[in-house]
């Protein structure tokens, strides 16, 4: 008899609870992360991501239930877990006094490298997350996204199997966000294991292999970025109109060239429908609607985003930003 064949999975969730006095973080998460896929945790303020990153990298110590890396657990085996282990997050620990090249050297002899191969894996780091060009400034004064990458790096110095990034475009500009994105499938292409957190489903979308949805601690829907997008509908096509009174018409219009049932909205002088395949869909209605005469201000075919997810799957607007409760 042979035995079934079950790799072990790179992060292994089940049933774990986290409480802050009253204030139940987790309750009851799950989660199987394979070697190799970058797995994104995604969910409004509040949700339990840092606490669940938290208990994963061992810096906090569950309530109930278990989670393991690499079948190692992260409670009686912490040590193990934090060998193979790398995290950024909201607090990296980055010397804004140095220079990025400063910081790495520090960090890699901290880690108990040699003198020499600390300066040689700084300037691979250096290298790998295009900071060469800013490497002898200091870090205060970098970009956020400059930030960000430098956080990576030095995250990276031990060349962890497993990597946490909390949040790590949060408060970006568009063009870090993009270079921060970059940096994660360089490291995916690498074999690196990825598990981020995000509210941003189109960061999921874009990074992840699969996704947990998280809602008050636990996981409310599972799947890939595709699975979680049919579930909520899909793309829908938007098309906002200069004249109230062309609403119903471009409805109709819409619904004709569409062969789908378009749905107004009043308020926002909007029309919607959904776009199975997105230049499809926006070829067919702007054909539709040009010499309709009816006035168009806006077309456009966009991605549900996090609060239409959370609105699909939980039945109500995801939580508006929370503030942190006291310990
Ligand atoms: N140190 C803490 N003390 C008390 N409550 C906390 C603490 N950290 C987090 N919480 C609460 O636990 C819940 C989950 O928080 P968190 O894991 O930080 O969520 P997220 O990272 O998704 O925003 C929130 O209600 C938060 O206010
Ligand atoms: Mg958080």
């Amino acid at each position: 008899m042979s035995e079934p064949i079950e790799p072990v999975a790179a992060i292994r969730a089940e049933g774990v609870g986290k409480s802050y006095g009253a204030t139940r973080a987790l309750d009851g998460l799950d989660l199987t992360v394979r070697a190799g896929t970058v797995y994104g945790l995604l969910g409004p303020n509040g949700a339990g991501k840092t606490t669940a990153v938290r208990v994963l990298a061992t810096l906090l110590r569950p309530d109930s239930g278990r989670a393991a890396v690499h079948g190692h657990d992260v409670v009686a085996q912490a040590d193990r877990v934090r060998a193979r282990i790398g995290l950024t997050g909201q607090y990296a620990a980055v010397d804004e006094l140095l220079t990025a090249r400063e910081n790495l050297v520090m960090f890699a002899r901290l880690y108990g490298y040699p003198d020499r191969v600390a300066r040689e894996r700084a300037e691979e780091l250096l290298a790998r997350f295009d900071l060469v060009g800013a490497a002898d400034r200091r870090a205060d004064g970098y970009s956020g996204g400059m930030r960000r990458r430098l956080d990576l790096a030095v995250s990276l110095l031990q060349d962890p199997d497993v990597l946490f990034l909390d949040e790590p475009t949060t408060g970006l500009d568009p063009r870090s966000r993009l270079q921060v994105w970059e940096s994660v499938r360089v490291l995916v292409r690498a074999g690196t294991t990825v598990l981020l957190t995000t509210q941003y489903l189109e960061e999921a979308d874009r990074l992840a292999d699969r996704v947990a949805v998280i809602d008050r601690g636990r996981v409310i829907a599972e799947g890939t970025p595709n699975d979680l997008r049919s579930r909520v509908g899909g793309d829908r096509l938007d098309v906002v109109v200069r004249d109230p009174a062309d609403l119903d018409a471009v409805a109709d219009l819409l619904g004709r060239a569409l062969g789908v049932r378009p749905t107004i909205d009043a308020a926002e002088q909007r029309v919607s429908a959904p776009a199975a395949d997105r230049m499809d869909t926006l070829t067919r209605a702007v054909r539709a609607l040009d010499g309709s005469g009816a006035r168009v201000a806006d077309v456009g075919v966009r991605r549900p985003s996090l609060d239409e997810v959370f609105l699909a799957l939980t039945g109500s607007a995801a939580p508006a930003d929370t503030a942190e409760v006291a310990a």
